[in-house]
């Protein structure tokens, strides 16, 4: 952009001292202006925009289930957790799909089944379909509707506490690694 503006200056004032071809750098006037506005509407600020992320155990999730009116609900799918307070009218309280929140529901969410047995984290036996019919749902619903707010401890944490290995924050498409550490 700064060069197609100094071309532009110089074009248009051919008998400048600058000459035919010599770009004159752009005047502090122009300059601090423009960098001003470019910085308020940079990626650079997405940290404002953003809330950085954090890390919940089972007890904090289980917080965000949507009994309280005014309450942001959450849910989880493999340990990464998303705001579906937008999606009121399927998580709230009496919606239909309200049994998912406050906690990791992944493997409902593959098998497609509100039954409390399957409301877990655990991915065990779980067949290739669904397993398929998993990340399609985590892509394309999740991912795509909703604001990642954190990653649950037992997805950045082994049972010993020791850190996971697998975990890979920056395969989130929402994730700005500004944001989180
Ligand atoms: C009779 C059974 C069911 C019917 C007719 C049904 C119908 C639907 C429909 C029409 C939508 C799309 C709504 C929209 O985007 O406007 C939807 C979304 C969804 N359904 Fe079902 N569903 C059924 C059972 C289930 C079960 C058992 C689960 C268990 C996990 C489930 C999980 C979901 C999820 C996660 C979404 C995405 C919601 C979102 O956009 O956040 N559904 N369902």
């Amino acid at each position: 952009m700064g060069v197609g503006w100094g071309r532009a200056a110089g074009g248009s004032r051919p008998n400048s001292m600058a000459g035919p071809g010599r770009r004159r750098p752009l005047p502090l006037r122009v300059l601090v202006p423009v960098l001003a506005l470019a910085l308020a509407v940079s990626p650079l600020r997405s940290p404002d925009r953003d809330p950085p992320v954090r890390l919940f155990t089972e007890e904090d999730l289980a917080r965000y289930s949507g009994k309280e009116e005014d309450q942001p609900i959450y849910l989880a799918v493999k340990g990464v957790v998303f705001d579906v307070t937008s999606g009121k009218e399927f998580y709230g309280r009496g919606a239909p799909y309200n049994a998912l929140t406050g906690k990791d529901s992944t493997r409902g969410v593959a098998k497609m089944s509100l039954d409390p047995a399957d409301l877990t984290h655990d991915t065990t036996g779980l067949t290739t379909e669904e397993l398929k019919s998993l990340d399609d749902i985590f892509t394309n619903v999740y991912k795509a509707k909703y604001p990642i707010v954190g990653y649950t401890s037992r997805r950045i944490l082994n049972e010993d506490g020791s850190p996971n290995q697998n975990f890979k924050p920056e395969d989130q498409p929402h994730f700005n690694i500004r944001n989180e550490f």
